[in-house]
């Protein structure tokens, strides 16, 4: 809940212009672009209303200048209802906010941490479902091991993990292990330390749990993992801008963000919205990978990277041969490391690896 000045005691009437029904409908107005509103984002600091004024301030990371005017429009439109006289939205650096009485709510990013053995935590996400993400990220994580990196992977698919599968590691659940210190042992699967999801939900259900649920569990998974000492870890997350990219943003530093996308438009949009939401969440996107080349198209990846002004990291072709070696648990870069789909795949986790500031010394 933010901070409010003149709240706290009853519900607020639905007509009401208090500080609580302002919040209240500060939850339903989403982050441009995005499905998740401002409340949930934590961007929300504090809320007053006097004599029909309403003030809100609000703590934004964002490099895109034209976001504060359409957030205070969104804003003014959607208490304009309530029989408001002026609406004065503030918005400020998130660091220069300490919350300003004792009632502030916690500050979701101000516990976020940055794992000890781990170099650089890269996400691979995408708006679309089924674009090859989990695709991409399994058989760059081995390209990156290829190049001499240690690489280690993150199932964060809470709603759908399948590294298990495309690793094939699907016994994990049942070998997976704590440490003496509570924090869970990773398995390995082609030579990478790896751990997934998949492995702890059990018979539960998280297309059925609430937001907060889902953050906490992805937050005490991003951080419980005994990793090894890790130059990269690679991060599958679900398809969307849902909750999962937002709490594991909040939960663990992330050096960037590889955004995958397929050569049809409808794809291309939807990986243009998770870039917006990575850039909201102050995560570089470190460049677009297109997947599944040639038989739906060519050139979206290219285009949209340019738009939004990041490398384009590489194409991928169709391939038939890649479903198939994802069923069996044998990613390509393993199965036929000489291929052209394969090497395409070297390529990207070049640019990736470079991206990160590691550069070729073998020439
Ligand atoms: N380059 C490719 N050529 C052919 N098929 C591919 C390619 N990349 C991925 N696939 C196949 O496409 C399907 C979806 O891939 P994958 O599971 O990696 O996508 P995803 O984006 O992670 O999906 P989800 O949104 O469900 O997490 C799989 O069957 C996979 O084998
Ligand atoms: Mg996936």
């Amino acid at each position: 809940m933010p901070i409010s000045s003149d709240s706290a005691v009853a519900p607020a009437a639905a007509d009401e212009l208090t500080a609580e029904r302002v919040e209240q409908i500060l939850k339903t107005i989403p982050y441009p672009g995005l499905t998740r509103d401002l409340v949930s984002f934590g961007m929300v600091r504090h809320v007053s209303v006097c004599d029909r004024r309403v003030k809100v301030q609000l703590a934004l990371r964002t490099s895109d200048d034209t976001i504060p005017a359409r957030l205070t429009s969104a804003i003014e439109t959607a208490l304009g209802p309530l029989g408001t006289t002026s609406v004065a939205v503030e918005i400020v650096a998130p660091a220069s906010t300490p919350a300003p009485n004792r009632h502030a709510p916690p500050d979701p990013w101000s516990d976020q941490v940055r794992l000890a053995t781990v170099r650089h935590v890269i996400a691979v996400g995408a708006g679309k479902g089924g674009v090859g993400k989990s695709t991409v990220a399994v058989n760059i994580a081995l390209a990156l091991a290829r190049e001499g990196l240690r690489a280690g992977l993150l199932d964060a698919d809470i709603y759908g993990p399948s590294l298990p599968i495309l690793l094939g590691i699907e016994d994990g659940a049942s070998r997976v292990r704590m440490s003496a210190d509570k924090h869970i042992e990773p398995l390995e699967a082609h030579g990478l330390p790896m751990i997934s999801f998949g492995f702890f939900l059990g018979e539960g259900s998280p297309a059925i749990w609430r937001g907060p649920m889902v953050s906490k569990a992805v937050k005490q998974f991003a951080r419980g993992v005994a990793w090894p000492a890790l130059d990269v870890l690679v991060v599958d997350l679900p398809p969307g801008t849902g909750d999962v990219p937002l709490s594991l943003a909040q939960a663990v530093a992330l050096s960037g963000a590889v955004i995958v996308t397929q050569p049809p438009r409808v794809a291309a949009a939807e990986a243009r919205k998770a870039a917006e939401m990575f850039r909201a969440l102050e995560v570089p996107v470190l460049g677009v990978v297109e997947n599944m080349s040639g038989v739906f198209g060519r050139g979206a990846g290219r285009s949209v990277a340019s738009e939004l002004g990041v490398p384009f990291l590489g194409d991928i072709p169709f391939d038939p041969a890649v479903v198939d070696e994802g069923d069996r648990g044998t990613p390509t870069v393993v199965a036929r490391p000489a291929s052209a789909t394969a090497l395409a795949f070297d390529r990207i986790a070049t640019s990736v690896a470079a991206a990160l500031g590691w550069q070729r010394t073998d020439g």
